[in-house]
């Protein structure tokens, strides 16, 4: 580690923990755990994620980090505060709950805070600026921890948000990790290269959500290792409203029965077609038979066109003939 590179780990460790002790053990932190039990955050969860509040002052963390004997510019650097015209430095993050984002090795480079008032000028969630350390897409929250859970659980699952990746790990799935948001980079999908093939992708099941997965999955599916599997949940649900509303049980079943790709692509297909119009049909099997002439597997490509001839009520032998004369085009 570099001499400038020091500092900055070693505040982002100093905010932490002064977060967290804030949440847990202080008069200022009753407004930040008071939402974290509103979100079913137990004190195993507060304690594993690291979990903290920072207080409505504009001045506490700095304060605190100066007492401490570190630098202003140091301190200026690290993303936690912001500076005034003057110069002066004051807290960046201000009546939030407090979530670490670590890197591969588990240490934190930067923060993301959930607006817990009602003030919805405030955006949800605000994250750390990039600086010498953090840079956004390069993170996977809660990457560190999953990596170790997946050589157990035997995949990853990826997720939009916080919230999501806690829900799941208190059903059980500590192998979850979040891209953060709905746009997963390059980045990202070369972190999770190396971990395991096994990807198991629960965005929100709303509108953006499942586009998301959309786009993943091609992404995954470009770079060509990996085994996907593509959970759609109903009712717009994300991962953490359906944990709610269904209970683990439900939960585990859906991620249980995650769609392939292909799967997941027909799904979709199907949904985008008027299925009743003759026209609209034959334009829907040309599309699909498109998506299926992808798998390589074929014993998996005969699967998924025994599956359209039945539900289309087409015979199995006019799909394959048009199978082959899409495979010819391909090549
Ligand atoms: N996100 C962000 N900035 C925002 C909104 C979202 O960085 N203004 C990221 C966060 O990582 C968030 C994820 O995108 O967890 C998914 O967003 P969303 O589904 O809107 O939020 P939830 O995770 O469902 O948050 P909550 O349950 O707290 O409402
Ligand atoms: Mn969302
Ligand atoms: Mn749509
Ligand atoms: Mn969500
Ligand atoms: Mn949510």
């Amino acid at each position: 580690v570099s001499g400038k590179l020091s500092p900055l780990l070693k505040i982002q460790q100093e905010a932490v923990d002064f977060y967290h002790r804030v949440l847990l053990t202080t008069k200022a932190g009753e407004r930040g755990m008071q939402y974290a039990q509103k979100r079913e955050l137990n004190n195993d969860i507060l304690e594993h994620f690291k979990i903290g509040y920072a207080p409505k002052e504009d001045n506490v963390l700095i304060t605190y980090l100066r007492g401490k004997g570190y630098q202003d510019d140091d301190l200026a650097e690290s993303g936690l505060f912001v500076q005034a015209k003057d110069g002066r430095l004051f807290d960046r993050f201000r009546d939030r709950l407090m979530f670490p984002l670590d890197n591969e090795h588990g240490r934190t480079i930067g923060f993301s805070g959930r607006r817990i008032s009602n003030d919805k000028s405030e955006a949800k969630y605000m994250n750390s600026p990039e600086t010498p350390i953090f840079t956004k897409s390069k993170v996977l929250f809660h990457f560190a921890e999953a990596r170790k859970a997946a050589r157990s659980e035997g995949h990853l699952v990826l997720y939009e948000g916080y919230m999501d990746v806690i829900a799941a790990y208190k059903a059980g799935i500590k192998a979850g990790i979040a891209s953060m948001g709905t746009s997963l980079t390059d980045d990202q999908v070369y972190m999770l290269r190396r971990i395991t093939p096994n990807i198991i992708v629960n965005y929100d099941g709303d509108d953006p959500g499942v586009h998301a997965e959309e786009r993943a999955a091609r992404m995954f599916n470009k770079d060509g290792n990996f085994n996907l599997g593509i959970v759609v949940l109903p009712e717009n649900l994300d991962p953490d409203e359906y944990v709610k509303k269904y209970g683990t049980k439900k939960y585990q079943e859906e991620v249980s029965g995650a769609l392939t790709p292909t799967d997941f692509f027909l799904k979709r297909l199907a949904q985008k077609y008027n299925l009743d119009n003759d026209r609209e049909k034959i334009t829907y099997l040309a599309e699909a038979i498109k998506e299926i002439s992808q798998v390589r597997n074929p014993v998996e490509q005969d699967m998924y066109v025994e599956r359209l001839a039945r539900s289309a009520g087409v015979s199995i032998d006019s799909l394959k003939a048009n199978l082959a004369r899409e495979r010819r085009r391909n090549n």
